[in-house]
């Protein structure tokens, strides 16, 4: 049982890498909480803080609201699987997975028994015999992670456990996990690349961009409230449409108007708002699409499509669109939707539309939300 509480974190590296940037959050007893972010962002770095493995070069580090910065270690009551899961190459898999409990001078049955229960969990129980280089790279990232269960502490760090699994053992192992930490009730510090693992498996979720935490929060707040335009960006697939432009009044409302794309955008806005450089953000799932090319207002964006990709539940819909991040919009549509819009062919005119009330807007400058 622990609560982590990180206070203003920073790193600094030896060469002057300014790995991680007052980084503050609570992981409540219990917790799983998911850190993700792009590579380099600073997630191991964290995570090995919060280990005792690299020394935090300024802010605090609590467990349980005792301060740990300085304290060994093997005192701190964690225990961490390492995004290259190192294991002991001369051991066999029940050795390693057993390390740990000999090292606390468990009796041998009881190891056994702890061992055994882990690796069946883990579907490793066929390879307790083999040597690490007999495994696959899946199989020896479940041998890290079952030598960490096995020790049961108070606090799991886990950097990117999964990565080397296929997908449908991934899927499992999610699960798996998950139930494994919330049967355990220890506190969880998860990385992950993964956004589905992130929004499937933490019950907060921080993302992290250049050493800095973006947002801190549930996976619905981040997913229907993404606090900054990258978080926008960087949670969801295929990213949230983000198109730069302005709010202007007329007619007693407000409208969101980009001269950037293929032609003009006058996108009405639920509320009324000061005239300011923006950038207005709307899910591909909340994104209509329509066939044909519209002759409205500008209330909506016409375009050829460039690209259609069916993946199973939903297809997604991308048509150029030079003032959009990334180059183009996207609309996706559930199979439902989807039947209406059969036989639509690369090159075929379609009209994205963009209803009021599922847009986000962000400030130009700093990218942060506008309430
Ligand atoms: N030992 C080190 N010495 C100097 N700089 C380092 C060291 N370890 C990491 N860095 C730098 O610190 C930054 C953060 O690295 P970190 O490994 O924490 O990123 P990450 O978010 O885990 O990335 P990834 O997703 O690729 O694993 C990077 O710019 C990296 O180059
Ligand atoms: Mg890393």
């Amino acid at each position: 049982m622990a609560e982590v509480q990180l206070q203003n974190l920073e790193k600094r590296y030896d060469n002057d890498a300014h790995a991680v940037r007052g980084v503050s959050f609570v992981a409540h007893d219990g917790e799983f909480v998911v850190l993700v972010g792009p590579s380099g962002c600073g997630k191991t770095t964290t995570l090995r803080m919060v280990a005792g493995l690299e020394e935090i070069t300024s802010g605090d580090l609590f467990i349980d609201g005792e301060r740990m910065n300085d304290r060994e270690p093997k005192d701190r009551d964690v225990a961490m699987v390492f995004q290259n899961y190192a294991l002991y190459p001369h051991m066999t898999v029940f050795e390693n997975m057993a390390f740990p409990l000999k090292m606390r001078k468990v009796p041998k049955p009881e190891i056994k028994r702890q061992v055994e229960e882990a690796a069946k969990l883990l579907g490793i129980d066929r390879h307790l015999n083999k040597k690490p280089k007999e495994l696959s790279g899946g199989e020896r990232q479940r041998v890290a992670v079952g030598r960490a269960i096995v020790r049961r502490p108070k606090v799991f760090l886990f950097d990117e456990p999964l990565s080397n699994l296929d997908a449908a053992l991934r899927t499992q192992m999610r699960a798996e996990l998950k139930r494994i930490q919330r049967r355990l009730g220890a506190t969880m510090l998860y990385v992950t690349h993964d956004q589905v693992e992130a929004m499937t498996m933490g019950d907060q979720i921080a993302v992290m961009n250049k050493g800095e935490l973006e947002q801190f929060g549930t996976p619905s707040e981040i997913y229907e409230r993404p606090g900054t335009a990258f978080v926008a960006r960087f949670l969801g697939s295929p990213a949230m449409n983000l198109l730069s432009g302005g709010v202007m009044n007329d007619d007693g409302g407000s409208y969101f108007v980009s001269h950037e794309g293929t032609g003009t955008l006058r996108i009405p806005l639920a509320k009324s708002m000061e005239p300011q450089n923006v950038e207005l953000g709307i899910r591909p799932e909340q994104t209509t699409i329509s066939l044909g090319s519209a002759s409205d207002k500008n209330e909506t964006a016409s375009g050829k499509l460039i690209l259609i990709e069916p993946i199973g539940s939903v297809t997604h819909y991308y048509i150029d669109w030079p003032g959009a991040a990334g180059g183009t919009l996207v609309a996706s549509a559930s199979q439902l939707q989807r039947d209406a819009l059969d036989g639509l062919k690369l090159g075929d005119s379609v009209t994205l539309g963009f209803p009021s009330d599922a847009l986000h807007l962000f400030e130009r400058e700093s990218g942060k939300r506008i309430v």
